[in-house]
């Protein structure tokens, strides 16, 4: 009887490991496999944005506005979590710096679907400061490998950390690989480095993602010095022509104020980087995709501008952009009791010409 309860056992064990390793295949597989992200940006990459921009390319890892453990804790999660199927490759960027709390939220992004969850290293508000998260971690490379262990330890999915090359004075080389090694030795997935320190005192965050000069030779070398981890590097990256420079050098890509503003350089990235066959959408043609979305999400009760702040830049650069953006924007064409068909007019003057 002992007998066959130790086999019974033994091969329970082993049918968890297999599923764990499984799964933790798949799920590096999805962060390997994606070349190209759109940055977390709060206050943009909502769900709504998300789903305009999944239209332009299907390869493209989305990454959400950064959520803190507490609100994900605490607060409603339908709201903070919920996201259209059609999202996905999808990450979930968390604010936190107890590995307790990130092993839990981490849990609860795997069980809701998320392909990847990321740890803000780079962000140099105050209120994060405050919160202890963001850049100041980079002060605390244990904490932050304890707390990639502690999510690892509870999930499949890839763990990934988002940082940039230094803060305040703390930015020799030395530091940084410092702090590199420190997360390659909890396990972390995957590195993305915004090639600009940034200042914990002195800039606003807007300041910072502009003023200290980017270094995208720093990230290179740390691709040098450590083949194996994946890196991604961002910062100021504005054509899919210079991320697929970066890309001879460096695992992954991300964009962040370009794709919001010009979303339409993410079209031909499923095309040019992933050999997809898939025929490029016109900007008419994401429009016409959009629009079901945006219909059931006005029925549903979300204003209409809520859904075209996000579209404002699809024609940038081309002739009539100013038109497009003014009837979607400006109270003479729209207002809060609008319905859809404000965008079909505006799609309708602007490829009239
Ligand atoms: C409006 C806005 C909000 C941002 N919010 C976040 C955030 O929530 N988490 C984060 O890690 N970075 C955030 N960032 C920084 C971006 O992810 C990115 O690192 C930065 O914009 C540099 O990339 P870019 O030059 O391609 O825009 C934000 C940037 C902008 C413009």
């Amino acid at each position: 009887m002992q007998f066959l309860e130790d086999i019974y056992i033994t091969a329970m064990i082993y049918g968890k490991i297999l599923q764990i390793l499984k799964i933790g295949q798949l799920a590096s597989m999805i962060t390997a496999s994606s070349k190209i992200s759109v940055a977390p940006m709060m206050d943009y990459t909502d769900r709504h944005c998300r789903y305009f921009l999944r239209l332009l390319s299907k390869h493209t890892l989305l990454y959400t506005e950064m959520i803190t453990t507490g609100a994900i804790l605490h607060g409603n999660r339908d709201k903070l979590l919920g996201y259209d199927q059609a999202e996905h490759p999808l990450a979930l960027q968390l604010g936190g710096s107890n590995p307790t709390d990130l092993a839990e939220c981490a849990k609860i992004a795997e069980e809701w679907g998320y392909n990847e969850v990321n740890i803000n290293v780079g962000c140099p508000s105050d209120r994060v400061q405050s919160g202890m998260f963001g850049l100041c971690l980079m002060a605390k490379p244990d904490l932050v490998a304890d707390c990639v262990k502690a999510m690892k330890d509870q999930v499949g999915i890839p763990v990934t950390v988002k940082t940039r090359i230094g803060f305040d004075n703390n930015d020799s080389y030395q530091e940084l690989l410092h702090f590199i090694q420190t997360l390659v030795n909890s396990g972390v997935d995957q590195v993305i480095i915004h090639a600009r320190k940034g200042w914990l005192k002195g800039l606003s965050p807007k300041e910072n993602r502009d003023i200290p000069p980017l270094d995208y030779e720093r990230v290179y070398q740390i691709k040098r010095d450590f083949p194996t981890l994946n890196i991604g590097i961002n910062g100021g990256i504005q054509t899919l022509a210079q991320a697929e420079t970066h890309l001879k050098s460096i695992d992954h890509v991300m964009i962040g104020r370009s794709a919001y503003h010009d979303p339409y350089i993410l079209m031909s990235v499923d095309q040019a980087i992933h050999q997809s066959q898939t025929p490029i959408k016109t900007r008419q043609e994401i429009i016409e995709a959009f629009m079901p979305y945006a219909e059931a999400r006005l029925a549903e009760g979300d204003s209409i501008k809520a859904l075209t702040r996000h579209i404002l830049g699809l024609f940038h650069g081309e002739p009539n952009a100013r038109l497009w953006r003014r009837m979607l924007s400006d109270t003479t064409y729209i207002t809060k009791n609008s319905g859809p068909e404000v965008i079909n007019a505006a799609l309708e003057a602007t490829i009239a010409g």
